[in-house]
């Protein structure tokens, strides 16, 4: 057996209300881990895969992970070293909590840790937006980015990879709960309409400005104004039972904003503080529990790190 690494990729929280395509932060967890060691047989193979019953190929070429390594290793020119990863999974999918982007960041940068980071993080980005390609079938970097880099990610151009780290206010909590139903983002996306009024537009414009103010300013009274989703959530909320319902109960309990984590069935909240975030997160499995739906909750600081080297 020879010596490899671990490393660990984040879930995230895309669109963050008023960004669609354009914001994303880290969580602490869950997340994905990806081992990679070199091996006497040439080139890229996937040798183990396991938490994901089945559900992700081996075949390189049809496997985030693999096609983030593959891209990666392709602009190395290290198509021949003799390399074996393996995927753990630890994260649900279709979740809307970027599970394919976590593995995607994972394999890009298990291979940069493996090969004595050659790139920065940074530049990962691309290689990991490829592989996340493989299952969304289109290119956003609002899971990619904040898994990789870690913090509140602004894209402000997806097609130019033009990302920029967002300040954090201290204290600033998320909560996210996970109802056990699956949604596809394939279909979130498909179910959008394609054109958006100019009064939405003029809405939702303000609220991403004013989000970004309060972010930098710690300006929660205008983070709490700005955290208001006017054009994807009455879209995407029919896909999620009691969408309403959780998020009337947190913002009761006082939390600065709540909408879909990505593409749900996901939700999140934003919140002020601790306390106030472990309110919201009984809150919301409570909504769930008196429908019956099982859910996951994870509350988190924003993650800073991203992907890290275990
Ligand atoms: N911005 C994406 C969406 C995130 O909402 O469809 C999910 O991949």
């Amino acid at each position: 057996m020879k010596s490899g690494i671990k490393v660990f990729a984040p879930a995230s929280v895309a669109n963050v209300a008023v960004g669609y395509d354009m914001l994303g932060f880290a969580i602490d967890k869950p997340g994905d881990e990806i081992v990679a060691r070199f091996s006497d047989k040439p080139g890229l193979r996937i040798t183990k895969i396991t938490g994901a019953k089945g559900r992700l190929p081996y075949e390189i070429e049809k496997n985030t992970a693999g096609v983030a390594a593959q891209s990666l290793l392709e602009h190395l020119g290290e198509t021949q070293r003799g390399i074996e990863i393996e995927i753990h999974k630890k994260m649900p999918f279709s979740s809307g909590l970027g599970s394919s982007a976590a593995s995607a960041v994972g394999g890009a940068m298990a291979i940069n840790e493996l090969l004595r980071r050659p790139l920065t993080k940074r530049e990962l980005l691309p290689f990991a937006i490829k592989g996340e390609q493989v299952a969304s079938n289109a290119i956003h970097a609002d899971n990619v980015a904040p898994s990789l880099l870690g913090g509140i990610v602004l894209i402000r151009s997806n097609a130019e990879l033009d990302v920029h780290r967002l300040h954090v206010p201290k204290g600033l909590h998320a909560v996210v709960v996970y109802p056990h139903i699956e949604i596809p983002t394939k279909t979130a996306r498909s179910i959008l309409r394609k054109e958006v009024s100019l009064k939405k537009c003029i809405q939702q414009s303000g609220n991403l400005g004013g989000f970004i103010i309060g972010l930098f300013n710690s300006d929660i009274d205008l983070i709490k104004r700005s955290l208001n989703d006017v054009i994807i959530e009455e879209q995407r909320a029919q896909l999620i039972p009691g969408f309403y319902d959780v998020k009337a109960a947190v913002l009761n309990e006082g939390a600065l904003g709540c909408s879909i984590s990505g593409a749900g069935p996901s939700i999140f909240a934003l919140c002020g503080n601790s306390l106030i975030a472990e309110k919201v997160g009984v809150a919301m499995q409570r909504v769930f529990s008196d429908k019956k739906i099982e859910t996951t909750l994870y509350l988190s600081d924003i993650n800073q790190e991203g992907a890290i080297l275990y």
